[in-house]
């Protein structure tokens, strides 16, 4: 059964760029309740640890250093089939090749920095958001 949470970074290049409030409330505006959310900065061992998969691929160490560059919001979102639903409204990876109307379409400048993370499974998303929220820090609908 699909999850009703999923994990979303708005990463570094979008929030120097001031494009953190429009991305929100595309977020909001698409049917998901914000449960946890706060302004961090990764530090380079947060960054290859949350980014430990691509360990390996010629893109990491690049991905890494930018993931480290500048602050970053992060939350949890909430939704009833959340994983898949934002992936679609996120769009695909490269911003070239996302749909009219995605937030990577709207606002990413490349790959690397395309604007938002998006968890990719349900295991993701809970393991995603373990790593940055306690469970005091979440409000999810029945609380
Ligand atoms: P994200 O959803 O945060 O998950 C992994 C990230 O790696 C991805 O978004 C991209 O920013 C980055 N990425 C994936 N493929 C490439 C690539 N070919 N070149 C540069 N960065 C990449």
């Amino acid at each position: 059964m699909a999850g009703n949470i999923t994990f979303t970074m708005i990463k570094p290049y979008a929030v120097k760029n001031g494009k953190a409030g429009s991305i929100i409330a595309k977020i909001i505006e698409s049917g998901f309740r914000i449960i946890a959310m706060k302004l961090t900065h990764l530090s380079k061992a947060d960054a290859e640890y949350f980014y430990s998969i691509h360990k390996g691929r010629p893109f990491y160490e690049s991905l890494v250093d930018f993931m480290s560059s500048g602050p970053v919001f992060v939350a949890i979102l909430e939704k009833e089939n959340a994983v898949a639903d934002y992936r679609k409204i996120i769009g695909n990876t490269d911003p070239k090749k996302a749909e009219e109307g995605t937030i990577r379409k709207l606002f990413a400048e490349s790959v690397q920095a395309n604007a938002v993370h998006g968890s990719d499974s349900d295991e993701n998303a809970e393991w995603e958001s373990n790593y940055f929220f306690s469970h005091r820090e979440r409000f999810p609908a029945k609380s």
